[in-house]
């Protein structure tokens, strides 16, 4: 790791889950070489202000609420999807601001969330075997073998996807639609009359009357703008690299490298091998960066990712997500804590891939009661072993789907086949999500106390 960092240097190194299939491999360089000289989707300076902001959660100051589709589809590529998906992350917001008492970092997987590593190259369906789906960027997902060839025009489209599903999210942030006093307005329709719906309705009742009595003592959206607008930031896998190279920019401020496809970008489990292609990428973009935590990852091996990863120690650089399965986080996390301590990283809960399953009618499934037991389970690992839980990194959609099972309404595997529209996995519907939101904001309510007081005594 002592060579030389280029955008291009990973290039010299293997790479897991980037298809070298293309038919047309001179193709796929056109493409690339386009891509370099469209504009930047993300400049640098929003960049450095999330990591700011993510510094402030490594210090317990802040919580990370992080979330969107497995994967973003072409198909599904509608105004109100958008607007659905940023509504549903403002409540949750709400929900965990008012309990936490901490400021929210806000972070869609979204704008750029297509390339999916996949636990098999190929798919059998009734005897046919055809290489697997692989994400909107790169093939298509019917089940015929023409839809699932590589083709790099889908680079194209993605960048363009992406380019205007952030201009919206962008209008929608700052013009208006997130200002505090449209609280009762991003309910969701379905959500509305569930008993989540009613609570939120109380919350924002509150919240109201308190905007009320603010704006009685001259303290309102006009003189404080931060009422009227969010901040609002995108994030993906960063998976392909060739895209991702040709995104990457020197920023004219600092005079270094920033991934500008999007504010964050992470490393996915299957891709993070110390001498491999995805961490020699990483390593040399400014942005705030992400890894996932699986079960089989031992503290040496993390602490030898992270000084690559972070040598400096810089706060909001590294986020690290566990994601070990409720059956398993007891027996990992707590020595991966301990090997991290006095690293300036930030510790969050991804409790979606480690509780994935298949359901006796076939359906890829997870149990809403597992991926809210992961979350309860990191939450107080995290405060027995003195570290701020820092945030949740969930999958999920503002559509009122039935992929994962449970929740309030008890959706059985019998419900499964009615909604059933993921590209890739299962997500947690608006009602599951924001069911969530508020079992982990009393989750933080109840340990807040407990837990400054024991960071404090392991500081
Ligand atoms: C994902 O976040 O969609 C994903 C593939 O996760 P992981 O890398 O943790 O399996
Ligand atoms: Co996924």
């Amino acid at each position: 790791m002592t060579e030389a960092w280029t955008p291009a240097s990973w290039r010299s190194k293997p790479a897991k889950h980037i298809p070298a299939d293309y038919p047309d491999l001179a193709e796929l360089s056109r493409v690339e070489t386009q891509l370099r000289k469209m504009p930047p989707l993300v400049f640098a300076g929003e960049a450095r202000r999330l990591k700011s902001l993510l510094g402030d959660v490594a210090a317990g100051k802040a919580f990370l609420l992080q979330g969107g589709d497995c994967a973003e589809s072409f198909k599904e590529f509608a105004a109100d999807n958008i607007r659905d998906m940023f509504r549903l992350i403002l409540q949750m917001a709400v929900v965990l601001t008012f309990a936490g008492g901490k400021p929210i970092v806000k972070v869609g997987r979204m704008a750029g969330q297509f390339g999916k590593p996949r636990s098999s190259p190929v798919e059998t369906i009734g005897g046919v075997e055809l290489p697997s789906y692989r994400g909107d960027n790169i093939n298509g997902m019917e089940f015929t073998p023409e839809a699932r060839i590589p083709d790099p025009q889908r680079l194209i489209q993605a960048y363009s996807q992406s380019a205007a599903t952030l201009n919206l999210l962008r209008a929608f942030a700052g013009g208006g639609y997130a200002d505090l006093y449209n609280i009762h307005r991003w309910t969701l329709g379905f959500v509305a009359d569930s008993p989540q719906g009613a609570r939120y309705r109380e919350l924002g009742d509150k919240i109201s009357e308190s905007l009320r009595f603010m704006d009685a003592l001259g303290i309102n959206a006009q003189t404080h703008p931060t009422i009227h607008q969010v901040e609002f930031f995108t994030s993906h896998e960063g998976l392909l690299l060739g895209y991702e190279e040709a995104m990457t920019r020197v920023d004219s401020t600092s005079g270094e490298w920033y991934d500008t496809s999007a504010h964050l970008l992470w490393i996915g489990e299957r891709t993070r091998q110390l001498d491999h292609a995805h961490i020699e990428f990483f390593r040399g973009i400014r942005n705030p960066i992400g890894m996932k935590v699986g079960p089989t990852l031992e503290g040496d091996e993390l602490n030898r990712l992270i000084d690559v990863l972070n040598p400096t120690e810089e706060a909001g650089r590294l986020t690290l997500y566990g994601r070990f399965g409720s059956d398993k986080i007891a027996g990992r996390l707590p020595d991966l804590l301990k090997a991290t301590k006095g690293r300036n990283v930030v510790w969050a809960i991804d409790p979606m891939h480690g509780n994935t399953l298949t359901a006796t009618n076939g359906y890829k499934t997870r149990p809403f009661d597992r991926i809210l037991s992961e979350v309860k389970a990191f939450v107080d690992i995290c405060i027995a072993e003195g570290t701020h839980p820092g945030g949740v990194h969930l999958e999920m959609t503002g559509q009122n789907v039935t992929e994962c099972l449970g929740g309030a309404r008890a959706l059985s595997e019998g419900d499964l086949a009615d909604r059933y529209h993921t590209h890739c996995d299962p997500r947690l519907n608006g009602e599951q999500a924001l069911e969530l939101a508020f079992l982990v904001a009393e989750r933080l309510k109840d340990d807040r106390v407990d837990l400054n007081q024991r960071v404090a005594q392991a500081i």
